[in-house]
C-alpha cells in the first residue's frame, strides 16, 4: 500500500481558542459538498475536482507518446506560457529532477521556461542558447492571447522555422490550448501542429493535472501516470464521504480561516528542499489568485529554508505576528551524503562527523520549528513520505482541493481573477492597442504626473 502526505496541526491549534477550528467543520463539509454539487460560486470552474480519477491509461499514452517524439527530436524544448500555463510543470519538474541537471533529464532535451516575462534581455539571451539547438516548443495558453506567451511564440517559432525549416518545425511545435477559439488553436490547426485542449471548465492554476503539466513533465523524462495516481487517490482521502476528522483538505481549510479570523493575514510555505523552491511559486499563485479579492485573503508568502533563515529568519522570528507558517516536510531524501571529517576542525563541527546531512537538516528544521513557534508563529506542517511523482500529485490535489474550500470559508468566488486585468487595461492603452483609445490619454497623463 502507498504511503500518504499527512497534516500535522497541534502547533497551530496550540495558538487558537479551545475548539476555534472544529467549529468550521460544518461549513467545511458544506463548502466540501458544495463543491461536488457544482452549487458554489464559479461552479463552471470545477473540471479540476474529479480530473485525476477520469485521466485514462489512454490519455496518459498518448501525452507520453508526444512526449516521445518531441524527447527524440530536440536537444532542448522551451515551455511558452505563464502563470497557471506553467507554474506547476515547473514545480514538478524542478522538484523530481536532479538540482544541478534538471534541465536535462536521462540525456533527453533541456527543458526550457519561455513566455512568462516580458524580459528583453531573457528573450535575447534565449533566442542566442537556442541558436546553436535542434529545438521545439510547448505553446500554452488557454485565452490564446496572452501577451507574454505570445510574443515568446513569435519569436520561438520564426526561429524554429528559420533553423529546421517549416515542415520539421510542424512536427517539433505542439500547442495546448483552448478548444476551439484564440490565436494558438487558430495557428495550431492552420499548421497542423499537434494539439492538446484545456477544458473549458479548469482555470489555469488548477490546470497542472491537464496537458498544461503532463505533456512538459512527460518531456522532462519523469512519471506522470504515478503523478496523477497520487493525485487521484488524494481525490478519494479529500472526498464528500471522508469526515472531517479524516479530512486534512478540509483540516487545511479549516484552520487557515480559524487563523485569519484570529489576526493571522500571511501564511508563510516552508521547505527544507531546495528543489520544492518553484512548489512554493506554484502555491502562491493557487492561493494569490483564489483568495486575494473583494479587500480579503490571506497573502501567501514562501521561502526555502534554511537558505532564507539567513534573510526573512529575523523577520519570521521576531517580526509583526501577523504569520503563520506551513511547512513542507519531506521524510526520506533520494540521496545519502555523510557530514565530512576535517583534520583541523576550525569551524568546530567535527561533532556532526559521519552524520547524515539530512539529519542535520531535519533538527535544523526541528529546532527552527520550536523557535517559530516560541516567537508566536503558529506552526502548520505537511509531512510528505518522499519527494516522488505518487507524493507530488497527492500534495498537488491536497492543495487545489484544500484552496477551493478555504475560498469558499473566506466567502469569495476561488475560480475567478478579475484583478488580473488591470494592468492589462492600462499596459495597452499605454501601447496604443486598438480599442484602448479611450483611456489611453487619462492614464498617460497619469504616468507622466
Ligand atoms: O490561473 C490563471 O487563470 C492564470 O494564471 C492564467 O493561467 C495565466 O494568466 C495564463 O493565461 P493563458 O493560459 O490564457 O495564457
Amino acid at each position: 500500500m502507498e504511503t500518504s502526505i499527512r497534516l500535522v496541526l497541534k502547533d497551530a491549534a496550540s495558538f487558537l481558542p479551545c475548539g476555534a477550528v472544529e467549529a468550521f467543520k460544518p461549513a467545511v463539509t458544506a463548502a466540501r459538498q458544495a463543491l461536488e454539487d457544482g452549487t458554489c460560486a464559479g461552479n463552471d470552474f470545477l473540471g479540476w475536482l474529479h480530473l485525476p480519477s477520469s485521466i485514462t491509461p489512454a490519455f496518459i499514452d498518448e501525452i507520453n507518446a508526444t512526449a516521445q517524439t518531441l524527447r527524440e527530436n530536440c536537444d532542448a524544448i522551451v515551455v511558452a506560457g505563464i502563470g497557471g500555463s506553467y507554474l506547476g510543470a515547473r514545480a514538478v519538474i524542478e522538484a523530481l529532477g536532479n538540482t544541478f541537471a534538471w534541465l536535462r533529464q536521462d540525456n533527453g532535451p533541456v527543458i526550457l521556461f519561455a513566455g512568462n516575462n516580458i524580459g528583453e534581455d531573457y528573450l535575447a539571451e534565449l533566442c542566442d542558447y537556442l541558436s546553436t539547438r535542434r529545438f521545439g516548443i510547448i505553446n500554452i495558453s488557454k485565452s490564446g492571447t496572452t501577451t507574454e506567451t505570445a510574443l515568446a511564440f513569435r519569436l520561438l517559432r520564426a526561429q524554429c522555422e528559420a533553423q529546421r525549416g517549416k515542415e520539421e518545425a510542424r512536427r517539433v511545435i505542439v500547442a495546448i490550448t483552448d478548444a476551439k477559439k484564440g490565436a494558438a488553436r487558430v495557428t495550431a490547426d492552420k499548421e497542423g501542429y499537434k494539439s492538446f485542449i484545456i477544458p473549458d471548465n479548469v482555470g489555469g492554476r488548477f490546470s497542472v493535472l491537464t496537458p498544461v503539466g503532463l505533456l512538459p513533465i512527460a518531456c522532462a523524462g519523469f512519471d506522470i501516470a504515478a503523478l496523477v495516481k497520487g493525485a487521484a487517490d488524494m481525490e478519494k482521502a479529500c472526498g464528500t464521504d471522508v469526515a472531517f476528522e479524516d479530512n486534512i483538505a478540509m483540516q487545511y481549510a479549516a484552520m487557515r480561516n480559524a487563523l485569519y479570523q484570529a489576526g493571522k493575514k500571511i501564511e508563510i510555505l516552508a521547505n527544507y528542499q531546495p528543489k520544492l523552491h518553484s512548489m512554493n511559486e506554484w502555491w502562491k499563485q493557487l492561493y494569490g489568485e483564489s483568495e486575494g479579492k473583494d479587500g480579503k485573503g490571506i497573502f501567501p508568502a514562501a521561502v526555502d529554508l534554511t537558505t532564507d533563515l539567513h534573510s526573512m529568519g529575523q523577520w519570521i522570528q521576531a517580526g509583526e505576528r501577523t504569520i503563520f507558517e506551513t511547512v513542507i516536510s519531506v521524510e526520506q531524501p533520494e540521496h545519502h551524503v555523510l557530514f565530512p571529517h576535517d583534520d583541523e576542525n576550525l569551524d568546530g563541527l567535527n561533532f556532526l562527523e559521519g552524520k547524515r546531512v539530512d539529519e542535520v537538516n531535519k533538527n535544523a528544521e526541528a529546532g527552527t520549528r520550536l523557535a517559530h513557534i516560541d516567537g508566536g508563529v503558529p506552526n502548520l506542517r505537511i509531512v510528505m513520505p518522499r519527494l516522488d511523482a505518487y507524493h507530488l500529485g497527492q500534495l498537488i490535489y491536497f492543495f487545489e482541493v484544500g484552496c477551493g474550500m478555504s475560498g469558499l470559508l473566506l466567502g469569495v468566488n476561488p475560480f475567478d481573477q478579475p484583478g488580473v486585468e488591470a494592468y492589462k487595461k492600462n499596459m495597452f492603452a499605454l501601447l496604443g492597442k486598438p480599442g484602448y483609445e479611450a483611456q489611453s490619454e487619462a492614464i498617460r497623463k497619469r504616468i507622466a504626473e
